[in-house]
């Protein structure tokens, strides 16, 4: 009989939500080798997390996550709430045996990254951070023709993650918005991502330059009862406090193979929701990825005849084994989405957390993830190349 894995959820918002709903589809769509149990759903307000707990399927609700990672009940505990706490819950979880499921980034610095990586290896414990863009079949499969050597000697990787909620200068002054919540800015929030992505599909970074920009340096105060904030109403008497992310992040670097890199991440650009763009060329051809048509990879082969070459605009939804994970799903041609690729993560992740392996991308993976995070800011401030 398979055994049965308690999850423990801190932070009920965005993420929490996505994360519950995989929680609650994983089990029924994937041969996991345990059961999953929703056990309990934590968040500071009360009724907040009450009301959570009855929508989002959870058995018991919490409102302080000591409990939840010392209740000898849980087995894993979820983390999804705001970079500062990362590192106290998983260190704790850690030290408490659970094994950890954390959001990205993985901390606010690197070594908080590197404290969370040493309690979970210490606790040996399976440890995760959740940089779900790797288990869109699209990405899997761009990995899969680039290890095959489908791209030959790779050349560039160039990626654009740009959002545009903080276009209105009257978006408040939220948590992703002040440093020592969260670390950084768009260079956290999003560059993280390219950053995963660019470690996974072509190689480790080895230098790099960057620059940042805050445009927008004031922002009115939350107020206290704005629950899900968005601009404040016009006219309306308004504090203000400063600003202290980037909100835009660019840069450029060299991997270990001596391919280019070349991001950008931007929460300014009007029209952009959440737009992630990557190409990437080699001497055999060249990989596109577009977020917003996410179930289609493109692949230019230059081993086409020269008179039927262009790129293959190829529909990632095959089953049978052909594409990755979506056998799990529906038909061929049969669309999935963004909440798809947190149902991925979280079936790889209880499947390791069975046996006892590791999986990506490991707070390892987020270590060095940081490191690159890092090396950029240091390499913007000081204006400079700065080395991995
Ligand atoms: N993987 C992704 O693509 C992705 C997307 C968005 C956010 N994130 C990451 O997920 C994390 C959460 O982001 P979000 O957008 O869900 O934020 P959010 O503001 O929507 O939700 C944060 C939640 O954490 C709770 N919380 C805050 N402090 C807490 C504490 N001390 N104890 C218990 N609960 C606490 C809040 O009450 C809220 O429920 C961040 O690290 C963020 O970077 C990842």
């Amino acid at each position: 009989m398979a055994r049965t894995l308690r999850v423990g959820l801190i932070g009920y918002r965005f993420m929490g939500r996505a994360h519950s709903n995989a929680w609650r589809q994983a089990p029924r769509f994937f041969p996991l080798k345990a059961h999953v149990e929703l056990h309990t759903i934590c968040g500071r307000d009360a009724a907040g997390v009450q009301a959570a707990r009855a929508q989002l399927g959870w058995q018991h609700a919490a409102t302080d996550w000591r409990e939840v990672v010392e209740s000898p009940l849980i087995d894993i505990v979820d983390i999804c709430t705001p970079n500062d706490s990362h590192a106290p819950i998983a260190i704790a979880a850690a030290q408490n045996g659970k094994h950890v499921l954390c959001e990205k980034p993985l901390a606010l610095n690197l070594k908080q990254a590197e404290q969370m990586l040493a309690a979970v290896q210490k606790a040996r414990v399976v440890h995760m951070v959740c940089h779900n863009y790797r288990r869109i079949p699209a990405v899997a499969l761009a990995r899969k023709f680039i290890s095959e050597g489908a791209l030959g000697r790779l050349y560039h990787y160039r990626a654009r993650y740009a959002q545009d909620w903080l276009a209105d200068p009257e978006f408040p002054l939220t948590w992703r918005l002040r440093r020592e919540v969260s670390g950084s800015g768009a260079h956290g929030d999003i560059n993280a991502h390219l950053i995963d992505l660019a470690r996974y599909l072509v190689g480790e970074f080895t230098e790099v330059c960057g620059q940042f920009q805050t445009f927008i340096t004031e922002r009115p105060l939350p107020q206290e009862s704005d629950k899900n904030p968005g601009p404040v109403a016009r006219g309306a008497p308004r504090k203000t406090g400063k600003v202290t992310v980037d909100d835009a992040a660019l840069f450029i670097g060299r991997f270990d193979n001596g391919a280019l890199a070349n991001l950008e991440a931007t929460r300014l650009a009007p029209g952009r929701k959440n737009h992630i763009e990557i190409e990437i060329n080699g001497s055999k051809g060249s990989l596109y990825f577009d977020f917003e048509d996410m179930n289609r990879l493109k692949f230019f082969n230059g081993d086409d005849p020269k008179d039927r070459q262009g790129f293959r605009d190829i529909l990632v939804t095959q089953p049978g084994g052909v594409h990755p994970y979506v056998g799990q799903w529906w038909r061929s041609g049969h669309l999935i989405g963004y909440e798809h690729t947190f149902v991925h993560t979280v079936a790889d992740f209880v499947n390791a957390c069975v046996e006892g392996k590791p999986v990506h991308p490991t707070f390892e993976d987020g270590v060095k993830n940081q490191r690159v995070l890092e090396a950029v800011e240091t390499s913007a401030t000081r204006n400079r190349w700065v080395k991995v």
